[in-house]
């Protein structure tokens, strides 16, 4: 006689190994970087119906999109936020876009019983777009919750509003649903969560996490999900503004994957009347596919292979120590420094002012090395070294270190920090640290013309920034972008809500 529990084992032993079977080493991803349609007016409210409308003339788009990443064998596709319904809504005119959305243990396929939450017309599109085209479907909608006086925070409309990420598996089933802790400016219409949540899901070809656009500058829910959570790869809508030289969306969000080891799926809005353009697929060895585009409106979908697991990058380094090479080593001779303002932070700058040499410029506790030797240094361009040790109080409340070689608008030092998009000066060798207080530091490399160079720089476990061979084309800037997060103010805690 077979007993019971035997059997259960039995069972269980067989899904374990099935499961090992099925998982795989690699996948195929998708970002669509999508130009929203938006409502004629976000003034005035409109009518249930109307803002469905405008919703479907998106999800006609993104329809197009998942069916043709689908084809070319995506198993997820990534699309940006406020990509179903857009911007410039006021609390009152965004309520009649938003759908209740479950907590995703309900175990809901919104496809085949849509009406089991009232109506929810916008996932049972998405769920049947996941559905029918076998593919995982991110998107990014509106939440509401009502509330009422037994909750002290609940707004006066007796409602809380959330932008919210979703995930449908390829059956169709909502995974998981992830509501925007960090709400940037002009958010009005929407509320943050009590605390960050960290959403995780499983697939056979790794641990997902995922959040949205500004939160990629805070630790929580973003680095937790990495340093806590384990996961493989991040889910990143985003309506990103472009703002240079260290917070294009290409540059930064591909050194975010490099420094934190992990994938990273950023679909951005491209929208280049607010400088919205730029999306990627990144991992740990820096950028598989990435598209900036600032000369038309057009949409496009990029689609990669990656590694399911972060430790299977080929680059992928247990743990870099970013001040270990700068603190360690003697400090080259400081020469004649200037102030000079970048994104609203006074920086400390000194000029490159031979083709080749060491130099060491430092601001508060920060020091930063520079090492280089330039192919040809033109009359016509100025480089400078630059070091920031401070708060960032500029559309946000941040601190930050950053170490930058960084190309001036101009020979005018005034100019230097001001947005530039080109550059002609080759760099052939570069090697820049520092005395980083933080181990959160992102390198970025930007060419001219907003480009990476994916392959053409390293990071090595000591923390230097370093290219030995120069870069394709010249050079905009290279620069460690660090973040103190425990300077923070107010402090951000280490929260471990897990949906
Ligand atoms: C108030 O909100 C709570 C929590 O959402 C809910 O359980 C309760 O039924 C609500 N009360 C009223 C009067 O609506
Ligand atoms: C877009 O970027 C340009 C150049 O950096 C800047 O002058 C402009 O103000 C930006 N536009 C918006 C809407 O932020
Ligand atoms: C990095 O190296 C420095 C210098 O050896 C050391 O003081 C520091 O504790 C290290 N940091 C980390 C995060 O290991
Ligand atoms: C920079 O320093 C390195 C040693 O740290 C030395 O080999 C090199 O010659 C120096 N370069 C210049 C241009 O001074
Ligand atoms: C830096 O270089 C610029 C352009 O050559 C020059 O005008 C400026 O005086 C230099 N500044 C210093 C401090 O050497
Ligand atoms: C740099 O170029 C040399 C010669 O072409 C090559 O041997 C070396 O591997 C390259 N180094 C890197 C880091 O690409």
């Amino acid at each position: 006689m077979v007993s019971f529990p035997s059997l259960q084992h039995a069972l269980i032993f067989i899904l374990l190994g099935g499961l090992g079977a099925l998982a795989l080493d690699k996948y195929t991803a998708a970002v669509y970087e999508h130009a929203v349609i938006l409502a004629e007016t976000t003034e005035k409210p409109v009518s249930p119906e109307d803002a469905l409308k405008l919703m479907n003339q998106n999800m006609d788009v993104l329809e197009d999109a998942i069916q043709k990443a689908a084809k070319q064998g995506a198993h997820i596709i990534v699309t940006p936020e406020d990509g179903i319904y857009g911007f410039f809504f006021t609390r009152e005119t965004m309520y009649p876009y938003l759908e209740d959305i479950p907590d995703p243990q309900v175990n809901w396929i919104p496809c085949t019983d849509p009406k089991r939450f009232g109506p929810a017309p916008v996932q049972e599109r998405l769920s049947c777009l996941a559905r029918d085209n076998s593919i995982y479907v991110v998107a990014n909608i509106g939440d509401k919750k009502p509330c009422n006086d037994t909750d002290p925070k609940c707004p006066s409309d007796g409602r809380y509003q959330y932008n919210t990420n979703v995930v449908f598996d390829s059956d169709g089933k909502l995974v998981a649903r992830y509501h925007k802790f960090n709400l940037f400016m002009e958010e009005h219409q929407f509320d943050s969560p009590k605390e960050p949540e960290l959403v995780t899901f499983d697939t056979a070809f790794g641990k997902f996490g995922l959040f949205t656009c500004f939160d990629i500058l805070f630790h929580d829910p973003a680095v937790a999900l990495v340093t806590q959570l384990s996961v493989d790869t991040i889910l990143f809508p985003t309506a990103w503004m472009n703002v240079l030289p260290h917070l294009t969306a290409i540059e930064f969000h591909s050194a975010w994957a490099m420094a934190m080891q992990v994938n990273l799926l950023a679909a951005n809005t491209h929208r280049l009347s607010r400088n919205m353009t730029g999306s990627g697929i990144y991992t740990p060895s820096g950028s598989q596919a990435y598209h900036y585009d600032a000369e038309s409106e057009n949409g496009h979908l990029l689609v990669a292979e990656i590694c399911s697991r972060r430790s299977c990058s080929p680059t992928y380094l247990p743990a870099i120590n970013w001040s270990l090479y700068a603190t360690t080593i003697e400090q080259f001779p400081e020469t004649h420094t200037f102030p000079g303002i970048v994104f609203h932070d006074e920086f400390t700058l000194s000029n490159l002012t031979k083709e080749a040499g060491n130099l060491t410029v430092c601001q508060k506790t920060l020091c930063c090395h520079l090492s280089y030797r330039m192919t040809d240094q033109r009359e016509d361009e100025l480089y400078v070294l630059g070091a920031f040790d401070g708060f960032h109080v500029a559309e946000g409340d941040y601190y930050l270190q950053i170490c930058t070689l960084l190309k001036c608008g101009s020979t005018d030092p005034q100019s230097c920090g001001q947005s530039t998009t080109t550059a002609r000066s080759h760099f052939d060798f570069f090697s820049l640290s520092g005395t980083f207080s933080t181990n959160y530091v992102f390198p970025e490399v930007l060419l001219s013309g907003i480009h990476l160079a994916p392959g053409g720089f390293q990071v090595l476990s000591d923390g230097r920034l370093i290219s030995q061979n120069g870069t394709s084309q010249a050079l905009l800037t290279v620069t460690l972008f660090g973040r103190w997060y425990e300077k923070d103010s107010p402090p951000m805690h280490i929260h471990s809500i897990t949906l």
